[in-house]
């Protein structure tokens, strides 16, 4: 059995997750998966109501009793400091090790493209996002606050470790998959300290890589190239906030952020998987979002779980449905979440 953890957060995450889990569950009955899915309620509504965000036990329940964890999406206006979503998502990201974030850009049809005479081979890359350290650790202070003499700061924290992990898992990846170069993305010339750890780790991990070609730009030239000339990349590596930022560019080269699908790796332990697309919550309840980023979502962990066959019927069932415009509105199509999830589940 393989068993999966559900969360499906807040906002449309609770809704295109129900419709996920549909695809999922006709996939199991028709591939013999032998998934089982537990769901857990860890949401905004949970806080409000018993002011419980990731349950005691919960990085202590999930490696042991579960395979994977699949997630919708967190974040409630209801909650403005976003307390919980720091402690469920991060709290997992971080305690649970998480350090690669995986967010494969693939363009599925042409017609999602925002930019001219493009083919959907032209749009074929993963960024890897380091996803337990930089900006997210929330290190700083605030001085005199509610003052004119107000001082905050902000700290980024970049460990020998956490840089030279993720580069290795990035040239990993090109390495397993073929491909032949490996693009690191920082902002070396200002940010000297976090920079320079950034710039040495690289050099030295590409060259146990000889037959991998390094490439550096900084993240400002690189969200350029991106839009210019996307065929320039395979596989980018960077920090977590510059990863963050440039994945929702990316997102928008695959038809926006409901397309897009990420994978938060641990290697060596259980991981999580969630679409790249957030809580939006005037969206939530209506029917009316994308579930397809969170289905192609599924199919990266049904992967993960050598389970090649039922994600590659997934990923191809959702690209017929793409190419016959049976779509939510933010792509083309006139079709709301569950009739989307019909007509996927209709072609598996
Ligand atoms: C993402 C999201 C999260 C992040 C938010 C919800 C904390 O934007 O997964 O990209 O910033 O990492
Ligand atoms: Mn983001």
């Amino acid at each position: 059995m393989k068993p999966i953890a559900v969360i499906p957060g807040d906002g449309i995450g609770v809704d295109v997750t129900r419709e996920c889990m549909r695809v999922l569950k006709r996939v199991n009955e028709k591939f013999a998966c032998a998934l089982e899915f537990v769901e857990f309620d860890w949401s905004a509504d949970k806080y409000l109501k018993e002011g419980v965000t990731l349950p005691a036990g919960a990085l202590d329940f999930l490696p042991k009793d579960f395979s994977a964890i699949l997630f919708g999406a967190i974040g409630d206006p209801r909650v403005p400091d976003n307390r919980h979503a720091a402690d469920i998502l991060l709290g997992m990201r971080f305690g649970l090790d998480l350090y690669a974030n995986v967010r494969p850009v693939r363009l599925l049809h042409e017609k999602l493209c925002p930019l001219k005479n493009v083919r959907v081979q032209d749009v074929n890359f993963t960024v890897m996002r380091e996803n337990t350290e930089g900006a997210y650790v929330n290190a700083g202070g605030v001085f005199k606050k509610g003052t004119a003499d107000e001082v905050a700061t902000q700290e980024e924290i970049h460990t020998r470790k956490g840089v030279e992990r993720i580069i290795v898992y990035a040239f990993e990846h090109a390495k397993k998959h073929g491909l032949s170069k490996v693009c690191m993305s920082d902002k070396s010339n200002v940010m000297l300290y976090a920079g320079g750890l950034w710039q040495r780790c690289f050099k030295e991990v590409s060259a146990r890589y000889p037959e991998i070609k390094p490439n550096h730009l900084y993240v400002d030239a690189l969200t350029l190239i991106m839009v210019r000339k996307p065929t320039e990349f395979q596989v980018i590596v960077t920090n977590n906030m510059f990863g963050d930022i440039v994945t929702d560019l990316a997102a928008a080269l695959q038809g926006g952020l409901g397309m897009a699908a990420s994978g938060n790796i641990n290697p060596n332990g259980i991981s999580l998987f969630e679409p790249v697309h957030g809580s939006a919550p005037p969206m939530a309840g209506k029917n009316i979002s994308n579930p397809m980023g969170s289905i192609l979502t599924a199919a990266m962990m049904l992967d993960h779980l050598g389970l090649h066959d039922p994600a590659a019927a997934i990923e191809k069932a959702v690209a017929a449905c793409v190419e016959a415009d049976q779509t939510t509105v933010d792509i083309g199509g006139t079709l709301g979440t569950h009739e989307v999830a019909d007509a996927v589940i209709a072609r598996l």
